[in-house]
């Protein structure tokens, strides 16, 4: 039986990935520890989280653009063997499909990422029927912001409208229209975001207090802040309130965490059975994904099993 639907509006990358003792100053040349490619962008790596850290009654969508390039031929198959519906994600003709550059710290495992957009920004400029992504089956729907804004405030909107729970991951970072939380039940992002999207990038409030701020600007049932190696706080419409510790684990990459925190944390929304739901229960669950992902190289290729868990 299929207890719930989750569909992720999103981006579709390309990840080249270069792993390196350091970063290059300007006019170096460094010979590199490896390079990599492989599937990422924030969308999708979210879709594949939520397909792999769901049980059988789970059903998992991805909408999204990619190009008529050879990246954008193979990944309809990388999702399909995935378990994702893939059938709402559009191959544009012209299009590249989008792509991320990635440098990753031997010791750190801490990322810096270059995005070029490419088909992910392909809409019309003024709202028309391409700019309707929101799928009527879902219950859950993902967002995060690799598609242009004005498209993901239009589907928030829409999918709030019509009785979905919308989890928003605010990354990259960018500062929204204070009218979009009240179309928000979940917002799930890390400390910089926090304070970026709050529009103060040198907020000295604390996680605690940005949370309680989120909620009051109108997010319906959670607000979630991350906190890497520190764990996590976070704060219920219901007024319950908490921290949820990290597991202690050796990072080798800490690229896709998020997003597999985001699909791990959707996959318990869309379990919740009645109302029923442990925001606790469900933070502990994404946050032990998260840590088996930063264990890992790479985006996609990083994202646990339910069964790795
Ligand atoms: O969150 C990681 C992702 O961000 C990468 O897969 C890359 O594509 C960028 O979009």
């Amino acid at each position: 039986m299929v207890q719930g639907r989750i569909a992720v509006i999103g981006s579709l990358n390309v990840d080249f990935i270069t792993r390196t003792p350091r970063v290059p100053e300007g006019g170096e040349t460094l010979t590199v520890t490896s390079f990599d490619t492989g599937f990422g962008g924030k969308g999708a790596n979210q879709a594949v989280a939520c397909a792999r850290l769901a049980d059988k009654d789970v059903k998992v969508s991805m909408i999204g653009n990619v190009g008529d390039d050879l990246f954008g031929n193979d990944y309809f198959e990388a999702l399909n063997k995935e378990g994702i519906d893939a059938s709402k994600v559009r191959k544009l003709k012209g299009q590249k499909t989008g792509i991320a550059n990635i440098v990753v710290e031997d010791n750190s495992g801490e990322n810096r990422i270059m995005f070029a957009s490419h088909a992910n920004y392909a809409f019309s400029e003024k709202p028309s029927a391409e700019w309707d992504m929101v799928p009527e089956e879902a219950d859950v729907v993902v967002f995060q912001l690799e598609l242009p804004l004005a498209v993901v405030l239009h589907n928030i909107e829409k999918a709030s409208k019509s009785g979905k729970h919308v989890l928003m991951n605010p990354a990259p970072a960018s500062v929204l229209p204070e009218n979009t939380y009240q179309y928000i039940d979940t917002l799930v992002m890390n400390q910089s975001e926090s304070a970026i999207c709050a529009g103060d990038s040198r907020s000295l409030a604390s996680p605690e207090e940005l949370a309680v701020q989120y909620l009051k600007k109108g997010v319906k049932d959670a607000v979630v802040i991350t906190l890497g190696g520190e764990g996590l706080v976070y704060a219920t419409a219901a007024g319950v309130s908490g921290r949820v510790a990290a597991q202690r684990v050796q990072v080798v990459d800490t690229t896709a965490a998020g997003d597999t925190f985001a699909g791990g944390y959707a996959v318990q929304l869309a379990k919740r059975v009645n109302g029923q739901f442990d925001h606790k229960q469900a933070l502990e669950f994404a946050t032990l994904a998260a840590s088996k992902s930063v264990q890992k190289h790479g985006a996609m290729a990083a994202i646990p099993y339910l069964g790795d868990l």
